[in-house]
């Protein structure tokens, strides 16, 4: 939880810093063309690529994409085998591309659930681009927002913190997201109206927008008009529009 801030595009519309996005609808994309569920994914790993490249083209510094949530484990198991085969597959097809752009790419999530393998290749991207400064792409997978809240505060017992030590500020570099501002814009694709355990903490002041479009189909015509409904908010972080301080205005 760092201080909010923005900056403005080229064409000097307010631009977030960071976006974040559930990338949902991938199982309906694929229902809809009559194949297996794993191949929306496999289109939705496609469109993430694309999304990266048009987000560091606009000049946002931080995305950070829900690729598989603490829940996910119920899904079939053919599905969740797929979805982990699915990560060495795409570092593989894609982690030149993604260095060439400039991207440092972070995983965020619990790490001890996954196999040796995904662990080794998520070891490697970070490895790999940890130099990169362009965009950070912030993988959340295996994550959850309250697995993030727990594992923080079980970090600060664990550091001996005395109780009036933890404060926000204190426990916020604890979470996954330490390393980047909270996000401006919580982008949620294929229709569904739900925060579902992505960013609790992170996302308390976030411009929500949600998105009918599934996600294998997002591009940057849906990006932008995403940003578009981001630059024509009003944020006002608890605040009153115009406020000065009751003693200035007396
Ligand atoms: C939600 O669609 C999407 C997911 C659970 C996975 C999202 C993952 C990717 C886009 C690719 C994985 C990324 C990496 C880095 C390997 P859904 O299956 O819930 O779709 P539905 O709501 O239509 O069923």
């Amino acid at each position: 939880m760092q201080p909010a801030s923005e900056h403005h595009s080229q064409g000097g519309a307010r631009l977030p810093r960071h976006v974040a996005i559930v990338m949902d609808g991938n199982g309906r994309w694929a229902k809809r063309r009559f194949m297996p569920r794993i191949f929306g994914h496999k289109h939705g790993v496609d469109a993430l690529v694309r999304v990266v490249q048009a987000c560091a083209d606009r000049g946002i510094e931080y995305l950070t994409v829900f690729a598989f949530s603490s829940e996910n484990w119920k899904r079939p198991s053919d599905e969740v085998s797929g979805l982990m085969n699915l990560v060495l597959v795409a570092v593989s097809k894609y982690l030149a591309k993604l260095q060439k752009e400039g991207v440092r790419i972070h995983i965020v999530g619990d790490r001890t659930a996954v196999s040796e393998r995904v662990r080794a290749a998520w070891q490697q991207v970070e490895t790999a681009t940890a130099h990169n400064r362009r965009i950070t792409l912030s993988v959340a997978f295996n994550y959850g927002g309250r697995w993030d809240i727990v594992q923080a505060c079980r970090r600060a017992l664990a550091l001996g913190l005395h109780p009036e030590e933890l404060d926000e500020a204190r426990l916020n570099q604890l979470m996954a997201l330490s390393h980047a501002p909270d996000p401006d814009l919580f982008i949620r694709t294929g229709g569904e109206m739900r925060i579902s355990n992505f960013l609790l903490w992170q996302a308390a002041y976030s411009e929500l927008v949600f998105s009918d479009c599934l996600w294998p189909e997002f591009g940057e015509a849906e990006l932008d008009a995403a940003l578009q409904a981001y630059a024509a908010r009003e944020r006002r972080f608890g605040g009153v529009p115009d406020a000065a301080p009751q003693a200035l205005r007396a």
